[in-house]
């Protein structure tokens, strides 16, 4: 059977009913659509592990603190459809702004600890936007699984730590970063990057790869560790928002390495926001 698209939630949800009622387990997949190979590979885990499995398609205006993000999102519902159809999706569902907000909220999600650093001390109200559409989607698909890629960690870390708190039955899957041969981090904001740009993308992964060798190297201070990424990055045209050195189960920044941590940047690239990451245990 081919694809079916849905824009509407009672839609969406007559058909998800049919399916329960079928004893299909849900899988279910969500996106601001340009979906790439790294959503490809999240699609094609969902497929493999749930029998029906739903890619969502929603450019979500509540998490974009800059209304020009917002504006120059890439939407390319066609190709969306194509992609998750050859990667294993039974359904796309892709709301229109009213049908996701018919009214501005008033009930808002904010889960606290979590977004104290990392991407959250720069975009206000992200984590916010991300986490109120995450617990309305899942809501209204209810799937058994729900999978987020490890590139957003920190956005992985806030879905976990909401599903846990508020008791939302549905199971996390997090799937790992997906590379270009470059080593650049799949991202939907890569085909914004002009091709100067773009072939210096890579020094972001490169940085972190510094920063992991040094501590597998022994080093175990976090200011000593990142002056390698620095060293890195010293003569790229580059402007790093923040590199830093996370607890992993807190997202709280570390001075010595003794815990399980989280290497993550965020960087600019001409008007271009990237982000990457990697985990290190010692
Ligand atoms: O990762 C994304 O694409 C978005 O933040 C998400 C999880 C679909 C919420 O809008």
């Amino acid at each position: 059977m081919s694809i079916r698209i849905f824009q509407t939630i009672a839609e969406l949800r007559t058909a998800l009913q049919t399916e329960r009622m079928a004893g299909r387990s849900i899988g279910f997949v969500p996106t601001m659509g340009a979906l790439h190979a790294g959503h490809a590979r999240l699609i094609e885990t969902s497929a493999r592990e749930c029998d029906i499995t739903i890619v969502s398609v929603f450019v979500n205006p509540t998490q974009f603190n800059v209304q020009s993000d917002f504006d120059r999102y890439p939407r390319t519902l066609e190709t969306d459809v194509s992609l998750s159809e050859s990667a294993g999706a039974a359904i796309v569902f892709a709301p229109s702004d009213k049908e996701m907000y018919p009214e501005p909220l008033d009930a808002h999600v904010d889960v606290d600890r979590l977004t104290e650093h990392l991407c959250a001390a720069f975009r206000p109200g992200h984590f916010r936007g991300v986490a109120t559409v995450v617990l309305k989607l899942l809501n209204i698909v209810q799937p058994a699984r729900a999978y987020f890629g490890e590139k957003d960690a920190q956005q992985l870390a806030v879905i976990r730590r909401l599903v846990a708190d508020l008791n939302v039955p549905v199971e996390i899957s997090a799937v790992p970063t997906v590379r270009e041969a470059d080593g650049l981090a799949m991202s939907s904001r890569n085909r914004r990057l002009p091709a100067e740009e773009r072939r210096i993308a890579p020094l972001l992964y490169e940085a972190l790869l510094g920063v992991k060798k040094a501590l597998l190297e022994g080093e175990n201070d976090a200011q000593n560790a990142k002056k390698v990424a620095f060293s890195v990055l010293e003569n790229a045209p580059i402007r790093v928002e923040y590199l830093e050195i996370v607890d992993s189960r807190d997202l709280q920044p570390v001075q010595k390495i003794n815990v399980p941590v989280l290497i993550a940047i965020a960087a600019w690239l001409g008007d271009t926001r990237l982000i990457d990451n990697l985990t290190y245990t010692p």
